[in-house]
């Protein structure tokens, strides 16, 4: 049995993905204890997991570091292509949204709107489409703070319960799309390690279903 290397994102999806090792079978004691460990080895299905952020998932797939990538559909959306999207694990559900302060119109006046987001890719693919000619400002982070100090007339942001932008005052205006996360693979390790992937993939996605 070839070793398989899964990069997991840190963070909110992390539990989710875990639960869906377990469910299919895969022992994530390790993992579930894992204090601030971000490497872990998995003897009886010969795979190692390692914990990055976002972004970074999506550079060790595509690099080969990692054979399999658990990330979010809005890191993909951002991202390159150089890597095959193969199952939707619906967990990490949310939805990217244009949001700002009540009353705001993005459609009137003449002047060039600002949309402040993490995530300027897809907000100039969103505007594009409408037709909407807007200036993109990046922000790392606490987007909700734009329209609020004035930076930008809106964010485009994911919204998960709603509750950072109620506590800010602020109201979704528009829906783009929904969200979940994704499993990736590289594109030679599908053909070198076809078997293994493949059975880890399908055992992964008959658990999925079963949930859904
Ligand atoms: C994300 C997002 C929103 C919030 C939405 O930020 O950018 O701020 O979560 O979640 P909610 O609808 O459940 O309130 P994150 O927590 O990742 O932190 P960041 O702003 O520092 O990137």
């Amino acid at each position: 049995m070839k070793n398989l290397k899964i990069a997991l994102t840190k963070g909110r999806l992390e539990t989710g993905a875990v639960e869906i090792f377990e469910g299919a079978g895969i022992d994530c004691s390790e993992l579930k204890h894992k204090g601030r460990r971000l490497v872990f080895h998995q003897e009886q299905n010969n795979l190692d997991f390692f914990l990055a952020k976002a972004n970074d998932v999506i550079t060790y797939v595509e690099h080969g570091v990692a054979d399999i990538g658990i990330v979010g559909k809005d890191t993909l959306m951002e991202a390159g292509k150089n890597y095959y999207e193969v199952v939707d694990l619906k967990i990490g559900k949310c939805k990217f949204i244009v949001a700002s302060k009540k009353g705001i119109n993005l459609y009137s006046g003449y002047n060039q709107k600002k949309i402040a987001t993490k995530y300027p890719e897809v907000a100039r693919k969103y505007f594009d489409e409408k037709g909407l000619d807007v200036e993109i400002i990046k922000i790392e982070g606490s987007v909700e703070l734009a329209p609020i100090l004035g930076l930008a007339d809106a964010i485009v942001d994911i919204m998960e319960t709603g509750t950072t932008l109620k506590e800010n005052g602020l109201v979704v205006l528009e829906e783009i799309c929904d969200i979940s996360a994704r499993i990736i693979v590289n594109v030679a390790s599908l053909k070198m390690k076809k078997e293994e992937i493949e059975a880890l993939i399908n055992k992964i996605q008959d658990y999925v279903e079963g949930q859904n």
